[in-house]
């Protein structure tokens, strides 16, 4: 019995980590979530629970929605991709991935691996494995569904898949069934099952669901399949053993065939289900043409190829290979466990499909309600750079054509149309400045320049295009013509927190926060924003510098300054950065403030952009941060939270205290924190911060942390929350690359920069050193770091190849070259400059 207790020492763990094989497994099916992985890499993408809920989409989770899921249900994760046994012996059925059927099961494994799941259970003496993925390149996923009968004795099995179509907008699908009742249309052909709701208008798109085996029956009609007042647990087809052969008209298309077979003792069958999108030229719909039915002519050969097992195995090598090879950009061995499966594995991995989905396909995120997000995109590009050079480059000119000439940016904008969300619109300040350092680190880790030539529209309108460079100098020049009354820029809607809407005073309830009109002549101002700005600027002006441009290089240079001269002076609170000042000149996050007296988001940004490094600023806010907002579980986001509704700040009073943005552990700022100690020299607490979030080391509490073990989420309750240290929001949030640039880049130091790579390493004293491998522009960098007297500070002698070099920056080697880095951290070899080496 897998659903039983656990054994003593792994009191609060639901599985384990199989690094060799880039695998968390899961050992017992009813985790405290479901606990979830992502299929696909390029087009088609799905998620896929541990219990095999779940559903697909074709690019956009909102538009080309391909199987129906139903959000916030009960029981929880129920609809996936199901397949059912049946003992047509004795007529039991049960579920070898459990859900829907919740029948016990002998064994239970389920491996989330990258872009692939299996899950494996054995019952009443029939083993079946199933694998699912979708082969790179394609348009559709594969069940691959292993059965061994382990009796001694013959077993007469029937095999049930079950796939409930969704009518393709996720939105309308939900809501509108008064039209929605009467469109679903189906068609079975030679086995296969298609769905080709409104196929007959103004759709050139269908779904399919076919099978590798000779059908004993199907069903189309999901009410057919599962009788009346069912769910997903007894379909009174696997009931019954027998499809009814329905075919949908209106109400709910759904798949489902039906196939029987007799197993002798030990003999295993392999059965291939195949759930696929297809898409047809507009003048080859029909066949015969101008007759509503779907021309198969170009997706039968291709249904016929992936049928084949060979074709399957092929696509899943393919798969692993190409993952192998993504990740092998940078490897590291470190003394921490969890730090290097995180960096190898998990959060690469977490950071390509956050970059892939940005906030709009997961368990919390419904694939309606926000498409790509602007300022989230333009930092998930700093978590994949090194990966998907090519998929970054693209990104960035994808986005960089929503911003308008005002230098503004949409908020978001849809997958599959680019086109900006009209509804959310623009005016969050702090959007622009990310495009800038999402194409600094674009540039730093690929060197191409060409990028900043190319042309790129405002607003998606062709005859606006100048080259990208431009959107970057219009990114800054829009914080500057936006300054408030202290001189710090003005905060619009929000800026990086969503929540803090200063202008907005909403009494509505129900209204947004973020969309509902502003105040008059909003006035409130961020220094977050200042401090975003400074870093960005600081970026504009290297940009323009390998331009050329020195002139344009020396004025950002001088602008960043002076921003930071106001954030010294207007922004400093006597012991941390103040948050803001609200639309009537008031302070957010001062000690004058008897709730949110200290915000993290300023900490950490001001510091990592340079701020108060060389007056003790920086060292001072960081030891308030961890005087007040530091916490076993992670680094809160404010303190006190705020307990009562207050409309002068907005969204954020509206959450209960210690939730999301009112003083959770927002897991996004936490690397900024660490990247900030680093930067006054402290790898110890840079490390522990690391370490208190890391999704690793938290497997050990699995039953306080409840989501995936192997990903970080948005937030953590705070302490201030009835549920401290539950975790919530898992796997799309910008935690994910900042983790990785901290971890990577601080802490381990391997820095890529515009002209070469730098490995300025800041370890904690525990740690003797490292080692790491990492390509970057063509050569591979064989790094040792040695810290032989455990000192917490930073390098103080580089060698490349035996030669000792000056600083700690490598210039670029020649393109298939292999540096072999040494690197030693030490008080017997002092150092002569550079930022302060010790701590308050
Ligand atoms: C969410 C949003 C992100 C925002 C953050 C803080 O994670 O996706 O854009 O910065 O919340 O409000
Ligand atoms: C932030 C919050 C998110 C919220 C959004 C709009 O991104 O994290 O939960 O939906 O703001 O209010």
């Amino acid at each position: 019995m897998t659903t039983g207790t656990r054994s003593q020492g792994d009191a609060m763990r639901y599985g384990y980590f199989d690094d060799e094989h880039c695998e968390y497994v899961i050992t017992r099916p009813d985790t405290p979530l479901p606990w979830i992985n992502y299929l696909g890499t390029d087009a088609y993408f799905g998620i896929i629970s541990n219990t095999a809920g779940g559903y697909s989409c074709y690019r956009d989770a909102r538009l080309r929605r391909i199987t129906r899921y139903r959000y916030n249900n009960v029981p929880a994760d129920s609809g996936g991709r199901y397949i059912y046994l049946r003992d047509n012996g004795t007529g039991e059925y049960w579920s070898p991935t459990w859900q829907p059927v919740q029948r016990d099961l002998d064994s239970y494994e389920c491996r989330h691996g990258l872009s692939y799941t299996t899950i494996a259970s054995a019952r009443l003496g029939i083993r079946a494995e199933t694998l699912y993925f979708v082969p790179p390149g394609e348009t559709l996923e594969v069940w691959r569904l292993r059965v061994r009968n382990e009796r001694d004795t013959p077993a007469g099995l029937s095999v049930f898949s079950s796939a409930e179509f969704c009518l393709w907008d996720a939105q309308d699908d939900a809501t509108n069934f008064q039209r929605n009742y009467s469109t679903g249309e189906v068609e079975v052909a030679g086995g296969a099952i298609y769905h080709k709701t409104e196929y007959r208008e103004r759709r050139n798109h269908f779904a399919y669901f076919a099978c590798s085996e000779p059908l004993a029956g199907f069903d189309t009609d999901r009410d057919a399949f599962l009788g009346p007042y069912r769910g997903w647990d007894r379909p009174l087809a696997v009931e019954r053993g027998e499809s009814s052969g329905s075919i949908a008209h209106g109400w709910a298309p759904h798949g489902s065939h039906h196939v029987r077979f007799e197993l002798a003792p030990g003999e295993t069958r392999e059965v291939i289900f195949l759930l696929g999108y297809w898409e047809n030229p507009e003048d080859g719909k029909f066949d015969p043409p101008g007759w509503p039915i779907i021309n198969k002519a170009l997706v039968r050969p291709v249904i016929d190829r992936w049928l084949r097992p060979e074709t399957v195995e092929d696509g899943f090598r393919r798969l692993r290979e190409s993952w192998a090879s993504t990740l092998s950009v940078l490897n590291v061995r470190t003394p921490d466990a969890h730090a290097n499966r995180m960096v190898n594995i998990w959060n690469p991995y977490q950071c390509m499909v956050t970059f892939n989905m940005s906030r709009s396909v997961s368990l919390f995120e419904s694939g309606i309600s926000r498409g790509v997000g602007f300022r989230d995109s333009c930092q998930d590009l700093l978590g994949i750079a090194a990966m998907a050079p090519g998929l970054a480059r693209a990104r960035i000119l994808d986005l960089a054509a929503t911003q308008l000439a005002s230098g503004g940016a949409y908020h978001q904008y849809q997958p599959l149309t680019k086109r900006g969300n009209d509804a959310i619109g623009s005016g969050f300040n702090d959007d622009p400045l990310w495009l800038i350092a999402g194409v600094a680190a674009y540039l730093k880790e690929t060197g191409d320049t060409t990028i900043l030539d190319e042309l790129v529209p405002f607003d998606g309108r062709d005859d606006t295009a100048v080259p990208l460079y431009e959107h970057l100098e219009r990114s800054f020049r829009y914080t500057l013509d936006r300054l408030g009354p202290h001189g710090l820029p003005l905060i619009g809607r929000a800026d990086w927190n969503d929540c803090l809407n200063l202008n907005c005073f909403s009494d509505t309830p129900g209204e947004s926060f973020q969309t509902t009109a502003n105040v008059p002549g909003g006035q409130a101002e961020s220094v977050f924003i200042a401090g975003l700005f400074v870093l960005a600027a600081t970026e504009l002006a290297d940009i323009a510098g390998l331009r050329g441009l020195a002139g344009d290089a020396g004025m950002y240079r001088a602008e960043a300054e002076k921003m930071a001269g106001v954030v010294m002076a207007h922004g400093w609170d006597g012991r941390w950065y103040r948050r803001a000042y609200d639309h009537s000149g008031q302070p957010v996050g001062s000690a004058e403030n008897a709730e949110g007296r200290i915000f993290l988001e300023p900490q950490g940004m001001c510091v990592m952009s340079g701020i108060g490094i060389a007056n003790g600023m920086a060292a001072k806010a960081l030891a308030s941060v961890a005087e007040h907002l530091a916490t076993g579980h992670g680094i809160m986001l404010l303190q006190p939270p705020y307990r009562r509704y207050h409309r002068e700040l907005g969204e954020i009073s509206s959450y209960p205290p210690g939730y999301k943005e009112n003083g959770s552990i927002f897991c996004h700022v936490n690397p900024w924190v660490m990247i900030a100690e680093t930067m006054i020299g402290d790898g110890d607490a840079a490390f522990g911060y690391y370490s208190r979030i890391n999704p690793s080391a938290r497997e050990a509490i699995s039953d306080v942390h409840r989501c995936e073990p192997y990903v970080y989420a948005q937030m953590i309750a705070g302490k201030d929350a009835p549920s401290y240290g539950e975790a919530k929001n898992s796997w799309l949030t910008g935690t994910a690359a900042w983790n990785f640039v901290a971890i990577t880049q601080r802490i381990l130091g391997i820095r890529p920069e515009l002209d070469g790579l730098r490995v300025d390493p800041v370890l904690p004293s525990a740690w003797a050193g490292f080692t790491a491998t990492r390509r970057f522009r063509g050569a591979t960098y064989e790094i040792t770091v040695r810290n032989p007297d455990h000192v917490r500070g930073r390098a103080v002698r580089v060698l490349a190849d035996g030669k000792p070099i000056d600083g700690t920056h490598l210039p670029l080697a020649q393109p298939g070259a292999t540096v072999r880095v040494e690197v030693f951290i030490g008080p017997e070899h002092s150092r002569p400059s550079g930022e302060g080496v010790g701590r308050r």
